[in-house]
């Protein structure tokens, strides 16, 4: 096998991983498109190890390798059994935290075994942003899932005073580093002071940031791992590590953007850990004066004399698996002639596009779904919106009130509909750990119960009637 044959394999992971990500674009080709990954991932591993063995420096320890594999697929097959569907997001931060140690850690080694006068500049700028995004994508992450879990560490965390002149500073310092490794062709000591520099500069970018913002945030520290991955990718000459990096670094940015714009937040906010209001919180007993608790008879009434219905789901939907119960409460309502559309939050959920896929697996019709904005053009015109599990994305707090740690992010405008029913367990708060005045509104009604059960009580209400 010749040299040729290992860069044609390295050609045939790249497509597949883009195909893969390509599968990934929607619900029905998601899991082939994850299969893609994986096999190209294999692949890449198998040609790398092949190509160090028969034209490289010889394999580092098979021995080594093969117990990294096995400790690792250990702990992934026990996360993916284990994890929480509410904890997934602090998964994903996890994983780019660990991503990007892993660049800066492979870019590390490879400073230290390579003596200075065999490397060039372009290895040595590569070898920077390695350092510099990696360790940012490091401690960025452990800041995100810390805040995320409501870990007890966050409270021996130190809050910034000035936040942003400490990330204007601290960033500045890094920045003259990087450029001093960068130029440097003996940098294995200034390599090292960017990573803990780097350190530094992902805990100030994080940690002044609201816990409600943290998923625009993880999109982010998820585009950095890739950029770290795609920098080691130049410094070890890697193309499949470049091409896989490049693709992670570029989708990561294009999420988000989407989510910036779902949260309305500014990229330039994000980018320099200044995103909106740390928050004002009322108190929940102040806000909940005036709730009314109602049961699945008199939410069957109100839907039996409705012409036109918006269901709101939420990540609570998701938590008790409602989507069949829901798709049968729909389908009841559109026989009778009434008419029923979702109203989709693009932050619904804990990922983006969760509640699409949701739906889609329950076979609900595509036409249904409408997105936050052309549902808010009808809102007055619906006669019973019923949230199922939905708390942050119809928090009309989102809208009205500037001090609120949600201020400007839009909602779907569940308020404006003449009759609202609640469906959740509890006034217990959504993610961004906040109450809602939507649940004491005077045209609100609340349906204290498990999403699932609620909707199977008002369709045998229905049926009944
Ligand atoms: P949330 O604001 O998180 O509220 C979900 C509600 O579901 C909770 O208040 C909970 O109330 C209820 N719930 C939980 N289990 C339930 C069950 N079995 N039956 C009925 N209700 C149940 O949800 P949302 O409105 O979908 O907003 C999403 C939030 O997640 C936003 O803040 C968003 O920024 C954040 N986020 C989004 C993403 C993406 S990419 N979509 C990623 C990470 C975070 P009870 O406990 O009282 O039942």
């Amino acid at each position: 096998m010749s040299r040729a044959w290992v860069d044609l394999v390295y050609l045939i992971a790249a497509v597949l991983f883009i195909l893969g990500l390509k599968g990934l674009t929607h619900p029905r080709t998601a899991v082939r498109g994850n299969l893609l990954g994986a096999v190209a991932m294999l692949l890449a591993v198998l040609v790398t190890l092949f190509d160090r063995q028969v034209f490289g420096g010889g394999v580092f320890g098979y021995t080594l390798i093969f117990l990294g594999l096995v400790i690792g697929s250990a702990i992934g097959v026990w996360l993916s059994i284990t994890i929480r569907l509410e904890s997934m997001p602090e998964l994903v931060a996890l994983f780019n935290g660990l991503g990007g140690a892993a660049s800066f850690i492979v870019a590390g080694a490879y400073v230290t075994a390579t003596p200075s006068d065999e490397t060039s500049y372009a290895v040595s700028f590569a070898t920077a942003a390695s350092g510099l995004i990696g360790a940012v994508t490091l401690t960025g992450s452990l800041v995100a899932f810390a805040k995320l879990a409501g870990h007890p560490l966050l409270k021996r965390m130190p809050a910034l005073p000035h936040s942003t002149v400490t990330n204007a500073v601290v960033g500045g310092v890094t920045l003259l580093l990087a450029f001093v490794c960068a130029i440097s062709l003996s940098y294995d000591f200034w390599f090292w002071l960017v990573v803990i520099a780097s350190l530094g500069l992902g805990y100030c970018l994080t940690i002044s940031i609201g816990g409600a913002d943290m998923p625009v945030v993880i999109a982010l520290l998820n585009s950095y791992s890739g950029l770290a991955a795609a920098a080691t990718g130049f410094v070890l000459q890697n193309n499949v590590l470049i091409i896989a990096g490049a693709l992670v670094g570029a989708s990561g940015l294009i999420l988000t953007n989407v989510m910036c714009k779902a949260m309305n937040r500014s990229l330039t906010n994000v980018l320099f850990g200044t995103l909106g209001p740390t928050g004002e919180t009322k108190d929940a007993d102040e806000v909940y004066v005036n709730v009314k608790a109602t049961g699945p008879d008199e939410v069957a009434m109100l839907l039996d004399v409705a012409r036109r219905v918006v269901i709101v789901p939420g990540y609570g939907m998701a938590v008790a698996q409602a989507q069949h119960a829901v798709r049968d409460l729909a389908n009841f309502l559109i026989a009778k002639g009434i008419e029923v559309e979702f109203g989709i939050h693009p932050v619904a959920g804990r990922m983006p596009g969760h509640m699409n896929v949701l739906l889609a697996e329950a076979d609900i019709p595509y036409e249904l779904l409408k997105e936050m904005d052309e549902i808010n053009t009808s809102m007055e015109q619906t006669d019973v919106c019923l949230v199922i599990g939905a708390n942050d994305t119809v928090n009309p707090d989102g809208r009205d009130n500037p001090k609120s740690a949600i201020a400007g992010m839009p909602i779907i405008n569940a308020d404006k509909a003449r009759t609202c029913v609640v469906i959740k367990r509890s006034l217990s708060p959504g993610f961004a750990g906040i109450p809602n005045p939507l649940f004491a509104a005077d045209n609100t009604l609340m349906f204290f119960a498990d999403g699932k059960q609620a909707v199977l009580d008002i369709l045998a209400s229905l049926k009944e009637g």
